[in-house]
């Protein structure tokens, strides 16, 4: 059996962004020295400085979302160049709409070679959460998936400030955003990895270095301990590959819980998705290496958590397996039987996500998770329903959906909520030979998947987020490069941070 040779360095990002410098500056903005000075224009409001007046009269500017204009020698200012950045309707304005606005500045100057950025922040828009959506978009712009292309000398920003006159904390929350950046842009990396580099054992070797690194604790249960436990939904997916599949667990403990919740993170592991028997067709084949993102979103998560030390104990769990057509593969007609004890026939062996997650949502809440959250590249049929825009939110819970669908939004990932009614699972979901089958028809892909899921969490508050649509960008984005997005990270950072009973 071939395994990856080259390990990856999964630490790339916590080394280059110390080398990308964060600082707030405190000078008055004409003195700030630097390659760009980042100025933020609105639809309507005419920016009369850095002679810019003339661009508005005749349209040049507009000030549009993510609109960017480099002017040269401004006069004034020790800053070399202006930077104006389109930062749409004012009243609109927002820290996700900032953090659109620096990623978009970081992209555009790091192609032009050009290193280091200083945003020019009004005394309207200052305060901890500007300040770290800043810094967030500069780390999160400044990424591109380019480590495996050699030869061409690869620019990045090399200190981003933020320059503001008043406000207390703005370090802790330039700080803050520095983590959680990282974090995403540490899931990306994860996630960009192809699946002869990065099998179910290099997901564990990365967990358990995020660990180490971060005071968080790192269980791998291994085949024989999930035999044991009788997973047999999962051990039936991996059966197809020779590389062995893996359970990882990532813990964080605070010192001192409060309250008695218990957050788990489940997150879709599947290092390649080939379909198995029910191979998929070779066109965009490649993407499937994505399949883990969810994941991936969960170790990123985690990473961030360790730092942030939230007030309650979560937990990631993450089933990483490689669904292949191996000559022991199971096949469409199988019956196995989960961790739960429930039967399910496999009906489809591409339908694989969900058999992963069941045992691993058994196994979270067997280990004592009060509230469940899983994240997984699960149907292509979520992308038919809400596009590559938004996130599918399914929930047994309402009081958890709400607390996430408001993380996502006070972070600018969109979500959307879908109905989860069992009528879906009484139409659509029967096996005439098992409990359940792996799939339902041909309607309403992405709930039925979703309701499948519901069968293990069982009574335990529980959100799916399907993010088949949303973890990879086919095109780049202005602030965004093409490729991994890292969604959900910033969500599930924000749901542990800010939970309360
Ligand atoms: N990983 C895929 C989901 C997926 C499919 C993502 C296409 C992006 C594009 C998942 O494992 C899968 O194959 N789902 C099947 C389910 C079907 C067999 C019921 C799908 O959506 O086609
Ligand atoms: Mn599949
Ligand atoms: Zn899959």
């Amino acid at each position: 059996m071939e395994s990856a040779t080259v390990p990856p360095n999964f630490n790339r990002f916590a080394r280059k962004s110390k080398l990308m410098k964060i600082t707030i500056e405190r000078k008055p903005l004409d003195q700030v020295d630097t390659d760009a000075l980042l100025v933020c224009v609105f639809e309507g409001v005419k920016e009369e400085r850095f002679e810019a007046g003339p661009l508005f009269d005749t349209k040049e500017v507009e000030g549009k979302l993510c609109e960017l204009t480099l002017l040269h020698h401004p006069r004034g200012v020790a800053a070399r160049r202006v930077l104006l950045a389109g930062a749409g309707k004012r009243e609109k304005f927002d820290p996700p709409a900032l953090r659109k606005v620096t990623a978009a500045a970081a992209r555009f100057l790091k192609s032009r070679s050009v290193t280091r950025l200083a945003l020019a922040l009004d005394d309207a828009f200052t305060g901890s959460e500007w300040v770290s959506a800043a810094v967030e978009g500069a780390l999160l712009g400044n990424y591109d998936p380019d480590r495996y292309r050699t030869g061409n000398d690869k620019k990045s920003l090399e200190s981003f400030s933020v320059a503001a006159a008043a406000g207390a904390g703005l370090e802790e929350a330039a700080e803050q955003g520095r983590i959680i950046a990282e974090a995403q842009n540490f899931t990306r990396e994860l996630v960009n990895e192809p699946a002869n580099r990065l099998t179910p054992a290099k997901v564990a070797e990365a967990a358990r270095q995020v660990a180490g690194e971060f005071g968080l604790a790192c269980d791998v249960l291994d085949r024989s301990q999930m035999e044991k436990l009788g997973m047999g939904a999962l051990l039936g997916v991996a059966q197809g590959s020779d590389e062995p599949p893996a359970l990882v667990v990532v813990r964080y403990r605070p010192r001192q819980a409060r309250g008695r919740a218990h957050l788990g993170l489940v997150g879709k592991g599947v290092t390649f998705d080939t379909g198995g028997i029910s191979i998929k067709p070779a066109e965009g084949m490649e993407k499937m290496k994505y399949d883990m993102a969810g994941g991936a979103s969960m170790l990123g998560a985690m990473r961030a958590l360790g730092q942030l030390k939230p007030s309650i104990p979560v937990t990631a769990f993450i089933p990483c397996v490689e669904n292949m057509p191996g000559s022991r593969a199971q096949r469409p007609g199988d019956i196995v039987t989960a961790m739960s004890g429930k039967t399910i026939e496999v009906i489809n062996t591409d339908a694989e996500g969900r058999l992963i997650l069941a045992d691993a949502l058994t196994y979270a809440r067997q280990q004592g998770c009060t509230h469940l959250v899983d994240a997984a590249t699960l149907t292509g049929a979520i992308t038919v329903a809400l596009g590559h825009l938004n996130v599918g939110v399914f929930a047994s819970d309402d009081r958890l959906r709400d607390r996430l669908l408001a993380a996502a939004q006070a972070e600018g990932e969109r979500m959307w909520p879908m109905p989860l009614e069992e009528e879906y699972k009484e139409v659509y979901l029967k096996s005439a030979f098992a409990d359940l089958p792996n799939v339902g028809g041909r309607w309403g892909g992405a709930i039925t998947a979703a309701l499948f899921l519901k069968e293990f969490a069982e009574d335990t508050p529980w959100v799916h987020l399907d993010i088949a649509g949303t973890a990879w960008l086919d095109d780049a984005k202005p602030y965004a490069a093409k490729g991994p997005s890292g969604v959900t990270v910033r969500t599930l950072v924000r749901l542990a941070m800010d939970w309360s009973d």
